[in-house]
């Protein structure tokens, strides 16, 4: 019998596999299928500082780092009925999935600043929500704007939002800071009890047509998973948080590599996206039949048996791997790689 179940963020989940946040759990239904396909947990979609903001009319407010001088700014700010739903909205959706479902719904609040909108986490815990995950998405695009800065601004929006909640909060960061690892302990002092590795950024795209740049939503690939894994692995038994891979996840393979880096919970939605809800079953039976065939008897025994700290060779997480790679390419005559 395999024990498939994680501890994350303090909740015990029956599987490592969890929906990340999508526009799926828009719809009760497609949450209520999400759980009959295997998923553990459902990070529901974020409701956004942007959003709090419209709604309680500080738009003065709006993007107080980095941009705040441009007058232009506020013509970035999306109209408010291209949000999905307004913040009382998002609220009753977590109470209803509450009262549905029985796996634990962790609600998404997203922004990138001190403010009042970080009372909606309080909201958010009084509707219902198990857990939550606080996602601090950021472009610093001023030129006088110091990394210490934008540092400080992550740390100071963790704090602020663990001071509202009682419930155990994530926090889901890029990977663009130069010392991953002392930001990783750092939001565990801010009050983080997990950390999702990474935000997938959304590059804009530019249209030779209309020359106008333009959102373009391109799904992941598995590919994407080694830039998590890699710094999971790293941070396993260094910083004591638990650990959820977004970005890449798509296989079986890939749930079995992010637990063996040393993740509690592995996240996937562009899959989920591409292939439909059943995806998740599909992969579940994989990571038990792969278990199954090599003897493994819990996700517990694998986890972090690939980290720096436990592989035979920690070198491979570092530079030495880099300059590994590099030399093992070989071309053919043509300039090609064979
Ligand atoms: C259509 C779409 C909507 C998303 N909406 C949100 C969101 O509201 N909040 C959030 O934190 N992440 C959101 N994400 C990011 C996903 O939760 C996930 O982190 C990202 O897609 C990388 O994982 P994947 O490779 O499994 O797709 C969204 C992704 C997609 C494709």
């Amino acid at each position: 019998m395999i024990d498939l179940s994680t501890k994350y963020l303090g909740l015990t989940l029956k599987n490592p596999l969890v929906h990340s946040a999508s526009p799926l759990s828009e719809h009760l239904d497609k949450m209520k299928r999400l759980e009959d396909a295997g998923a553990s947990a459902i990070v529901m979609y974020s409701l956004f500082e942007e959003q709090i903001r419209l709604e309680s009319h500080q738009l003065d407010h709006y993007l107080s780092y980095g941009v705040e001088s441009q007058p232009e700014a506020h013509s970035y700010l999306p109209e408010a009925d291209s949000y999905r739903v307004g913040p009382d909205e998002y609220l009753e959706k977590i109470r209803r999935a509450r009262e549905a479902l029985s796996i634990p719904i962790i609600a998404s609040l997203n922004g990138a600043s001190r403010g009042g909108w970080v009372e909606y986490a309080r909201k958010m815990q009084d509707a219902g929500a198990h857990a939550l995950e606080l996602n601090i998405y950021l472009i610093p695009t001023d030129p006088e704007t110091l990394g210490s800065d934008v540092e400080l601004m992550y740390v100071d929006t963790v704090r602020a939002v663990r001071a509202e909640v009682t419930i155990p909060l994530s926090v889901k960061v890029s990977p663009f800071f130069s010392s991953m690892a002392n930001m990783a302990r750092r939001f565990k002092a801010a009050g983080a009890d997990g950390l999702v590795l990474f935000n997938r950024f959304y590059q804009p795209d530019f249209d030779l047509e209309t020359l106008e740049v333009v959102p373009h939503l391109v799904l992941s690939r598995s590919a994407e998973m080694r830039l998590p894994l890699r710094w999971v692995a790293i941070l396993y038994g260094r910083v004591d948080v638990d650990f959820a891979i977004t970005s890449g996840v798509h296989t079986a393979e890939d749930v079995v590599k992010g637990i063996m880096a040393g993740a509690n919970a592995t996240m996937m939605t562009s899959a989920v996206l591409q292939d439909g809800i059943e995806r998740m079953a599909t992969v579940l039976d994989g990571v038990k039949r792969w278990m199954e065939e090599r003897e493994y008897t819990s996700v517990a025994q694998m986890r972090g048996s690939m980290s720096q700290k436990n592989c035979a060779e920690p070198a491979a997480f570092e530079r030495a791997n880099y300059m590994k790679m590099l030399h093992s390419w070989q071309s053919d005559p043509t300039g090609r790689l064979p």
